[in-house]
């Protein structure tokens, strides 16, 4: 639709499940970033929808507590923004599945849009997955993901994890078309909207220096780490139903890998871009049993306290077999990356808390400084994307003195110091994107597929007791067999 369209045009953002952590914690407060940097449209309304029963002010309140000036400093200007944006805030209280609450959230809505303007409707649904589809036939019965050409546009936004496997991830596929249009639909994986995710394409593909290197002649290995100090801290219902796997892997690391491992698309169009994440994604081969080792932690003192097991803690089934920690290699079977391990971990209650990319360069073939007092050690590219984002490349360079000595470096580029800049959460990025009709970083159904391919089985296996956790410390590396797997790929988990 024409943007500089000249009726008026009007833009309601519906949040269902507003009285949860991700809306009131997240997605408002990327809201009200945009609304600080002037980027949500001149005339827009947000309304929050849950079944807690609530005023608008107490909602505005729950907001407030949340909302913070990144962006604007100074205490008296911040101040008149976030009365601003609360202005633009209501609360509509009603049930996922009641046909009349969501005919009175279309009333709401309508009599706020102008009647002879366009109108761009947003539906974040950040409700628990099993109210997936009730809300959205809702949505659908009450007319309200109906798209008026030239006149009213409808998007669904949806939070991970879609499905818990391919089977169920296919069906709620399906159950979603008979209501809207794939291109009406936002999957998100927050990982996406990470800046230094979104880097990864700007550094593969313009500058010269990368992509002669990228590919199994001077790749040894990569790397894809995510870890967190903590067990599952408040998440214990919602984890102990997905585990690590889907709730990290199959997500955030499994795209991480595929903009590592695709092939440069023909432009940035966002079905370019997804033609070419859905390509590799096909061409990476379900994980072997034999190449996964999944734990759980157990009771250990960590940072002078005593940290429970995953099996004491509040609300976590005594016999419960979910993967707190998973570490595997996986394979790309194309010219590109044949026989080059992608080693890809993902552990709570683990000794470090970072999410990281690495990309091992073989050694140089019959180095001359091979037989020097320090060896030289192969190149290493590093992408963090939390803590800290960084980007940085070992080099080996000569110790300044009067022998030949060598240092493994870094050339470092810190976000922190070489941006001037306030670095956008996540959240904003990818609302922005949706308001704006950018598909570019959200995941298409065939992706989806594609990448519940790589994980049903070893999950399946997992259900059936054919893999089991292994037992590993609050605090420690992961398991040792973990350390096993990567030793026999010449590497250890950093
Ligand atoms: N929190 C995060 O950082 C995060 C990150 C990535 C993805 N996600 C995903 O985003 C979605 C929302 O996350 P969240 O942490 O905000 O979830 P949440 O707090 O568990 O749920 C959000 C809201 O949904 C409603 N709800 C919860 N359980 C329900 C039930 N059994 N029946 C009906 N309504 C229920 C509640 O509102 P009412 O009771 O008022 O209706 C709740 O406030 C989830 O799908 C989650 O997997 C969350």
């Amino acid at each position: 639709m024409n943007e500089k369209h000249s009726k008026p045009s009007m833009l309601s953002v519906v949040v269902l499940g507003a009285s949860g952590d991700l809306a009131v914690k997240k997605i408002f407060p990327a809201l009200f970033s945009l609304y600080c940097r002037k980027l949500l449209p001149a005339s827009f309304h947000l309304y929050g929808f849950a079944r807690t029963e609530m005023s608008d002010e107490a909602f505005r309140t729950l907001l407030l507590s949340h909302l913070t000036c990144r962006y604007t400093p100074g205490e008296s200007e911040c101040q008149a923004l976030m009365e601003g944006f609360l202005g633009h805030c209501s609360y509509i209280a009603g049930n996922y599945d009641d046909a009349d609450s969501f005919e009175r959230l279309n009333r709401v809505l309508e009599a706020a849009e102008p009647a002879d303007g366009t109108t761009k409707r947003l539906f974040y649904l950040s409700v628990p997955p099993f109210i997936f589809e009730p809300a959205s036939a809702s949505l659908h019965r009450a007319g309200m993901l109906k798209e008026i050409p030239g006149t009213r546009q409808c998007r669904l936004v949806l939070e991970k994890p879609f499905g818990r496997d391919r089977a169920s991830s296919d069906a709620l596929t399906k159950d979603l078309a008979l209501l809207c249009a794939e291109s009406q639909i936002y999957r998100i994986d927050h990982y996406l909207g990470k800046e230094v995710i979104q880097n990864l394409m700007a550094l593969r593909f313009s500058n010269l220096i990368f992509e002669p290197l990228w590919n199994r002649n001077n790749i040894e290995h990569v790397r894809i780490s995510w870890t967190e100090e903590i067990g599952v801290e408040g998440r214990a219902g919602y984890f102990d139903q997905y585990g690590i796997i889907r709730d990290v892997m199959q997500n955030h690391l499994l795209q991480m890998l595929a903009l590592v491992a695709m092939e440069e698309p023909a432009n940035l169009h966002p079905e370019s871009v997804r033609d070419e994440k859905v390509k590799v994604l096909r061409s990476i081969q379900p994980v072997c049993f034999k190449e996964i080792v999944v734990g759980q932690y157990t009771a250990a003192e960590f940072r002078n306290r005593q940290r429970a097991g995953y099996l004491e803690e509040p609300g976590i089934p005594a016999d419960s077999r979910t993967a707190t920690y998973a570490a595997t290699v996986m394979h790309v079977r194309n010219r590109r990356w044949d026989d080059v391990p992608f080693l890809v971990r993902a552990g709570k209650a683990v000794n470090d808390q970072k999410a990281e990319i690495r990309i091992r360069f073989r050694e140089v073939p019959a180095n001359i400084f091979n037989a020097s007092p320090t060896p030289p050690r192969a190149n290493e590219l590093i992408i963090r994307v939390q803590p800290d984002p960084a980007l940085s490349l070992s080099v080996m360079t000569k110790v300044p003195g009067l022998r030949m000595s060598l240092h493994k470096t870094e050339l470092n580029l810190s976000y922190a110091s070489t941006f001037n800049a306030t670095i956008p959460e996540a959240y904003e990025s990818l609302l922005l994107d949706v308001i704006r009709g950018d598909k570019s970083l959200f995941i298409r159904d065939d992706e989806l597929a594609a990448s519940w391919d790589v994980f049903t089985p070893v999950l399946h296996a997992l259900e059936e007791c054919i893999i089991k956790p292994q037992g590993y410390a609050y605090g420690s590396n992961g398991p040792s067999s973990a350390d096993a797997l990567a030793a026999l790929h010449n590497t250890v988990w950093e």
